[in-house]
């Protein structure tokens, strides 16, 4: 497969926005909430957004200067006028009012009532939470990063959090469950992800140093049937079994091809002592 190299210096910052939107992605969503130094509400989207730390508990979001002009957004200027934020997370049941949200209202208008969000009073800071919003931050604004100076470049509002508001059906023994939140993310163009469902899974973490992939079998390796994932789940084991004590089973495949296949359906089962098993009779084979 060939592969295309491109050069920020060869790029529009429109087009070197699109490269970052489509491969940085899926973006989590920060719908923003400030208010500007004459007390009106601001709501809108934001997926150049992620939390840093959580102690003190750290997120950052970046309100970029227009691609089209270089001028800064609401959102920039009310939360450098007043220091707060409140950043909703979105889930799929707000896409299209946050999507409304998005669009250039001009300075001075609500986007609550635009969107058919509703604002509710947060308790440290003064811009609204939102209702609708099963996850939110009301946030105090720490730093300005400002990266560049020409449409398009990035200024980093990076903020503490002073409060976590979630909703409570969210928890799901003690921990938040992305089927409750059923998030969105952002990828490239018009392309959204919907976090929860079949899209999401879990992968159990490494317990403590595993295997690694330069100490499975050659055999595995040069295999056309295992996957890169069927090799790193096997590389991901604790160590390596006594596979020449691997005993054949009734039923078990004589084939090469085959054992490999049953290898894969093992390690897809979540079986991994039974996937070692195959591969030492794979060895013999
Ligand atoms: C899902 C989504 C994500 C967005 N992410 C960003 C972003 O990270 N940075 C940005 O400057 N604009 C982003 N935008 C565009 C802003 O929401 C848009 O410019 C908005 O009009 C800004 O409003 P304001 O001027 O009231 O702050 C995004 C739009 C959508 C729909």
């Amino acid at each position: 497969m060939s592969v295309r190299t491109l050069l920020p210096g060869d790029l529009s910052p429109i087009e070197t926005n699109a490269l970052l939107c489509g491969g940085v992605a899926p973006r989590p969503i920060a719908l923003a909430s400030t208010i500007s130094a004459a007390g009106v509400r601001n709501l809108s989207p934001f997926s150049f957004f992620n939390a840093f730390g959580s102690n003190p508990p750290t997120v950052a979001f970046a309100p970029n200067r227009r691609g089209r002009d270089g001028t800064v957004k609401h959102t920039y200027l009310n939360a450098v006028a007043t220091g707060e934020f409140v950043i909703a997370a979105v889930s799929f049941a707000m896409l299209h009012p946050m999507n409304v949200a998005s669009a250039e209202w001009p300075e001075g208008v609500d986007e609550f009532p635009k969107s058919g969000l509703t604002p509710t009073p947060g308790r440290f800071v003064k811009p609204a939470l939102v209702a609708e919003s099963p996850f939110q931050m009301e946030c105090r604004l720490q730093q300005v990063v400002e990266l560049g100076s020409g449409p398009g470049s990035g200024l980093m509002l990076i903020g503490e959090v002073l409060a976590f508001h979630v909703r409570e059906d969210c928890f799901v023994e003690g921990l938040l469950h992305p089927d409750a939140l059923d998030l969105v993310g952002r990828n490239g163009g018009a392309f959204y992800t919907r976090a929860s469902g079949t899209a999401v899974f879990q992968v159990p973490k490494p317990a403590g140093r595993p295997l690694g992939y330069d100490a499975l079998p050659d055999v595995l390796k040069e295999s056309h049937i295992l996957t890169a994932n069927d090799l790193g789940l096997l590389a991901n084991s604790p160590g390596l079994p006594d596979l020449a004590a691997m005993t054949r089973r009734p039923g078990d495949p004589p084939a090469i091809a085959d054992l490999d296949h049953a290898i894969r359906r093992a390690l897809a089962a979540g079986d991994l002592d039974e996937a070692w098993r195959l591969v030492g009779l794979r060895l013999r084979a």
